[in-house]
């Protein structure tokens, strides 16, 4: 369990990370810039609300099959766009598209994941983490639907 945790808090922060990246590249356009700023920010808060929950005490999670490998598979795409940030130059609405879809696959397994839980406090703790995602996509999609009107 507490691997799991831990897992999903990396993701959280190479999502941070990535938020911070796109921040940097976006030094010109103040709208952008915020907008990948507060992104940043919303995800070093889920990293750190995830490390918290590790230190409760076993019986608190259902051994049920926890999405290990999903998760793990999520940390690998995360870091790999991490590294193809820092070392080629994406368009930002390459970047957007590919920030949107990491979104979507986690605020799945975030939702699966709040299904197993036996304990009402991190079951609703992952249901508030799925939703957060799921905002994220909203706001994303918004501003890309506004930059690149069809
Ligand atoms: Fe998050
Ligand atoms: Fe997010």
């Amino acid at each position: 369990m507490e691997e799991f945790l831990e897992t999903c808090a990396q993701v959280e922060h190479t999502m941070c990370r990535i938020y911070r990246q796109l921040a940097d590249s976006e030094r010109d356009n103040d709208r952008a810039r915020a907008l990948w700023l507060q992104m940043a920010k919303d995800e070093a808060d889920h990293a750190t609300q995830l490390r918290f929950a590790r230190c409760l005490p076993e019986e608190s999670f259902s051994a049920a099959d926890l999405s290990q490998s999903e998760v793990e598979t999520l940390l690998i795409k995360a870091q790999a766009l991490l590294d193809d940030l820092e070392e080629t130059s994406f368009s930002s609405r390459e970047a957007l598209k590919c920030a949107i879809s990491l979104e979507e696959e986690f605020m799945r397994v975030h939702a699966k994941t709040a299904l197993v839980f036996t304990d009402e406090k991190l079951k609703k703790r992952f249901d508030l983490l799925a939703r957060a995602d799921e905002e994220h996509i909203g706001t994303l999609r918004e501003y890309f639907r506004e930059i690149w009107p069809r």
